[in-house]
């Protein structure tokens, strides 16, 4: 039988899984539309998200599991970039939610380091959370032109730190 917290970090492996192909969506449409600063967060965003799942992967076979590699949906085919930072900002506010849900679980389970590696994740996803709202809210203060401003502007770094 399956250690009580496997599937709770098989979800959150497919979770992660389907934000890493939804941000690399989101960046290769940014990235075409001349937005590169944003579309080098995605993809930043999109590297961490795959150190979570390596994260998660190793905690899952510690505990003598294996790790199911399927997304949990399909992607959305987002282009707009206000739509697309509001859906990175949803995902990750739901990551968090889920995460405090699951570091609870494991507590009441006697797992306290799958809580903790639950807990850490939580801090990475708010940090996403806060890069996109940035973005999104200064899209909203000065509209699209402030995306394009920035691609001249910032030599193609990415505009705001992504843990
Ligand atoms: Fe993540
Ligand atoms: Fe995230």
């Amino acid at each position: 039988m399956n250690h009580p917290s496997v599937d709770l970090l098989n979800k959150a492996v497919a979770d992660e899984l389907q934000a890493v192909h939804q941000y690399m969506y989101f960046h290769f449409h940014l990235d075409d539309q001349g937005f590169g600063p944003l579309a080098k967060l995605f993809k930043k965003t999109a590297i961490v998200e795959m150190g979570h799942i390596e994260t998660l992967a190793e905690r899952i076979l510690f505990l003598k599991s294996d790790v199911n590699m399927s997304t949990s949906g399909p992607i959305a085919a987002i282009q707009d970039p206000a739509e697309i930072l509001a859906k990175a900002i949803a995902m990750e506010r739901q990551s968090a939610a889920d995460y405090n849900q699951a570091a609870q679980q494991c507590g009441a389970n006697a797992d306290a380091a799958t809580k903790q590696l639950f807990e850490a994740l939580v801090g990475d996803e708010e940090s996403h959370q806060d890069a996109f709202e940035k973005q999104l809210d200064n899209i909203k203060r000065f509209g699209l032109s402030y995306l394009a401003l920035q691609s001249f502007g910032a030599g193609a770094e990415a505009p705001a730190e992504s843990k």
